[in-house]
């Protein structure tokens, strides 16, 4: 079975619910932008590509499914105030924001074509989602493939036979339309002999680690033990070697101009382990994901989630032996009244990172530390 987060077909949109990862795989239809809304909002559906498509998606399947106004104008209208109110859902990844101007390009170079009516723009516009889907699985395929041979080149473990890597949050196939871009270049590694071991960090509050990353590995047959957050020292310090630990890989939600990443809370921790223990730090992104726009991490929004993502944990009942699945509970694991502070993101600098891989290859910094992005755009920037 392929692990699918998102299910598509003209005018049908379901998603994997992922708040009931790992213990129960449900889908939700999405008919409208506000069904996605609502689903990224809640984090039915995260993950920075996949928040993009589902998006875009809910859009077109609402296009589909609705009266058409017949004048073209009015569906432009129509579509770029959807499109704005889909971005609201959540601030840090780029990829949304992203994924909206670039329909928004299309739906006002459609609107604007001789002869143009309601039924051309909304063509327009679904076809230019159908295909953001078909190309973040491919583009995270050659993530993968940039990523392995990097890693198989340019570290010692590499050099010397089956490496171990380390990543946090979820960046596989429940995170993008396919594949994974962090998970995907575990995936490339394996997939080529070349990884001995993965190791998952569980990336509290949320658990995306433990819920998610750890349910593809498992579903995959890959190698791997999960880890909690604090463990991470330890792990590099104890296992570093004898497991052959060749660099710690992990996603973005937003690159900036310079390098800085922001990615799930947690990542900034790593990347500072691992320059202390002397292993290497990747990010693993589309382009999608880089933002020429904002100049560094310090100009990059930080989701603030509510406090009883921390205080609260949800899972089905276990009474010591058994696990009923039927039943969900919600424990408090926290002092009742105590203050909470739940960034979602943090930003790493471009200093801890020593390589961003894409789609297109893997850039580095230049001898003077300074990393080169507009690159990876080619001439058309
Ligand atoms: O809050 P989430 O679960 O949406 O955060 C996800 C991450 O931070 C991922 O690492 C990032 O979006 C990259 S997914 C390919």
């Amino acid at each position: 079975m392929v692990l699918q987060a998102i299910k598509y077909s003209r005018g049908q949109l379901e998603i994997l619910d992922q708040l009931k990862l790992p213990h129960q795989e449900e889908y939700d239809h999405i008919y409208s932008s506000t069904d996605a809304w609502h689903a990224i909002k809640e984090m039915r559906t995260r993950g920075a590509p996949a928040i993009a498509i589902v998006a875009a998606l809910a859009l077109a399947v609402e296009l589909v499914n609705m009266k058409l106004p017949a004048a073209a104008e009015e569906v432009q209208v129509f579509i770029l105030e959807k499109l704005d109110y889909l971005v609201t859902s959540r601030p840090t990844a780029v990829n949304l924001a992203d994924a909206a101007r670039k329909l928004k390009k299309t739906t006002e170079d459609a609107a604007a074509k001789e002869g143009a009516d309601g039924s051309s723009v909304r063509e327009a516009y679904v076809a230019a989602a159908d295909k953001m889907l078909v190309d973040d699985v491919s583009d995270n395929e050659n993530i993968g493939k940039h990523g392995a041979e990097w890693i198989v080149k340019n570290t010692a473990a590499g050099r010397q036979g089956k490496v171990s890597m380390v990543t946090h949050c979820n960046t596989g196939s429940l995170a993008t339309a396919g594949y994974g871009t962090a998970l995907g270049v575990i995936r490339a590694l394996h997939a080529q002999g070349a990884l001995k071991h993965a190791f998952c960090t569980e990336t509290r509050p949320y658990n995306q680690g433990s819920r998610l990353t750890a349910f593809e590995l498992v579903h995959d047959h890959i190698p791997a033990t999960l880890v909690t957050d604090s463990m991470a020292a330890a792990l590099l310090r104890l296992k570093g070697g004898s497991e052959n630990i060749a660099a710690i890989v992990v996603g973005a939600d937003r690159v900036a101009a310079n390098g800085d990443t922001a990615n799930k809370i947690g990542t900034y921790s790593l990347a500072i382990l691992a320059r202390h223990h002397g292993v290497k730090f990747l990010v693993a992104a589309p382009r999608t994901t880089i933002d020429l726009s904002t100049e560094s991490g310090s100009d990059i929004v930080i989701e603030e989630r509510p406090g009883q993502e921390v205080t609260l944990a949800k899972g089905p009942r276990h009474d010591g032996a058994t696990l009923d699945l039927a039943v969900v509970e919600t424990v408090s694991i926290a002092a009742h009244g105590i203050g909470v502070w739940n960034p979602a993101f943090d930003v790493t600098p471009a200093e801890l990172i020593d390589g961003i891989i894409t789609e297109v290859g893997v850039v580095e910094k230049d001898s003077d530390g300074v990393f080169h992005l507009q690159g990876v755009f080619g001439t058309g920037g």
